[in-house]
């Protein structure tokens, strides 16, 4: 990690009158300017196509943190003048040496070292030519440090990612690109090496010895929304299983690293992907199912089918939802199955881990009416963040049976714990020259390499289950699991955890 001079820097936000930028980019920096992150010694760029100056740009970026969570304090006019706006266009060179120009003199006014952040929040058809310009030009200037940040999609599959990787890495080093997964910026994902790792009593548990299978649920409530264009050729493989589940999974499965560094941290996990079963085309449909959300009902309200949202084919067969079953090849996970699956327009909004393990070898509380309940850790990522454990006690009556109890420690119910937004914390890490939280190329092409064959499957047509909106998606699901003697544990905790 960098020392704390760090903070110094500029900031050149690539589509900075996008929606990212203004629901999340600005109240994340304002919170870390806040808290004293970054200082005086700082300034940002916003850069895009539009004529804007920089008071109405400037006036954006009030008002989006207005329409944040963020309370604004009396430095927000001070904070507001180190915002500048340039219109820009990526094709044209002399767009770059403006750039480069506006930034010596802001580096001039507030005394800030050529320490320079580029971030890349618009459409990624334009990443290689902006890198690559950035660089001809003598914008990525060899005096300070230089980083890029980049959101998602990193390609649509393994043949154009590596393009992508291949025009950015002409300009940026590996150490220099910070590849965005906004999951790895939450408080309860960066908790799962944390609870693995700093408490003795699940480590010696976390194999194949004791744990039975894992699930993971990452479900959404909203459909498509307005962005019907991107997703209708992404679908929810790309949008979600590529990136965020693969993520968690290899969280869940790394070995412990040796020490805490970010290259320790990624060995491990890329480890954990290479060992990620591979599947063939002619096997995809024995470990995933596809479903796509019909009309249907959330929260009381009537809501449309998919193929009716906005931009959408009224023929598609673009997946909304996935459930899918890994395998782990090695020592430690041999034989236990890693379930996920995501959705939109499912019955909540929710992410949950439920590792389940193993039954005792006898069970001497046994009787016709009680089997006993498996014992289960639940992290609980959004919205409530939490861990819960669920064991057996004995049930308050003279029949001798077990009942299951759960413990329950909430992250976010504690007053005046306000996690921070996963963009801030990203930011943050970035701007502080800690990498661990963004994903590595080898991460990035082994999940291609993974989730590619899938999508090969899936293209290849066939029938792709609807799924009543307002459901846990379709029966298919429940069959994957119900076929190896298991079934998903609910996301919404009713308290009844009943076999
Ligand atoms: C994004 C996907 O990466 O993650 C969206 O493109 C999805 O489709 C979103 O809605 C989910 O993120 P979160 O943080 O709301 O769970």
């Amino acid at each position: 990690m960098d020392n704390k001079s760090d903070g110094y820097c500029t900031l050149v936000i690539f589509g900075a009158t996008g929606d990212l930028a203004k629901r999340k980019l600005f109240p994340s920096i304002y919170n870390l300017y806040k808290k004293g992150e970054i200082c005086h010694n700082f300034a940002v760029v916003g850069v895009a196509r539009r004529e804007w100056s920089d008071e109405f740009f400037q006036e954006n970026v009030l008002n989006s943190i207005k329409e944040s969570k963020v309370e604004i304090g009396d430095d927000i006019d001070e904070f507001l003048e180190h915002f500048r706006y340039l219109a820009f266009d990526v094709t044209d060179k002399r767009s770059y040496q403006n750039l480069n120009a506006l930034l010596h003199n802001l580096e001039e006014e507030y005394h800030i070292p050529s320490n320079r952040m580029f971030y890349m929040a618009m459409a990624p058809k334009f990443f290689g030519t902006i890198a690559s310009s950035l660089k001809s030009e003598g914008v990525t200037n060899e005096k300070g440090w230089n980083r890029l940040i980049i959101e998602k999609p990193f390609g649509h599959d393994l043949p154009s990612a590596e393009q992508l990787n291949d025009e950015i890495r002409e300009a940026f080093r590996e150490d220099e690109i910070y590849r965005i997964d906004h999951y790895l910026g939450k408080e309860m994902v960066q908790n799962i090496e944390v609870i693995r790792f700093a408490n003795a009593i699940f480590e010696p548990l976390w194999n194949n010895r004791y744990i039975s299978n894992i699930q993971i649920t990452s479900s959404e409530s909203l459909g498509v929304e307005d962005r019907g264009g991107y997703y209708d050729h992404a679908g929810a493989l790309r949008d979600m299983v590529q990136n965020h589940m693969l993520q968690m999974v290899s969280l869940l499965a790394m070995e412990p690293p040796i020490r805490l560094t970010t290259e320790e941290i990624r060995s491990e996990k890329i480890k954990a992907l290479r060992a990620l079963r591979p599947i063939s085309v002619e096997e995809v449909d024995n470990y995933f199912v596809r479903g796509q959300y019909a009309p249907g009902e959330i929260k009381g309200e009537e809501v449309p089918g998919y193929r009716s949202e906005p931009n959408v084919d009224p023929e598609s067969i673009t997946e909304t939802f996935v459930a899918g079953k890994l395998m782990i090849d090695n020592f430690r996970w041999a034989g236990v199955p890693i379930y996920i699956r995501t959705g939109k327009r499912m019955t909540e909004k929710s992410t949950k881990i439920v590792i389940q393990f193993k039954e005792l070898p006898m069970n001497l509380y046994y009787k016709e009416e009680d089997q006993m309940h498996p014992n289960l850790l639940i992290i609980h990522i959004q919205p409530d963040e939490g861990i819960s454990l669920v064991l057996n006690g004995k049930k308050v009556d003279a029949t001798g049976l077990t009942t299951p109890v759960k413990l329950d420690y909430c992250n976010n119910c504690i007053d005046g714990v306000n996690t921070p937004e996963a963009y801030e914390k990203l930011l943050h890490d970035a701007i502080q020259g800690d990498a661990t939280n963004f994903t590595h190329w080898d991460e990035v092409s082994l999940s291609w390499q993974f989730v590619d064959v899938i999508s090969k499957a899936w293209e290849k047509g066939g029938h792709i289950p609807g799924y009543k909106s307002g459901s846990m998606g379709p029966e298919e699901s429940e069959q994957l699991l119900a076929k190896d003697g298991f079934k998903w544990w609910p996301i919404i905790d009713g308290g009844s955890y009943s076999i």
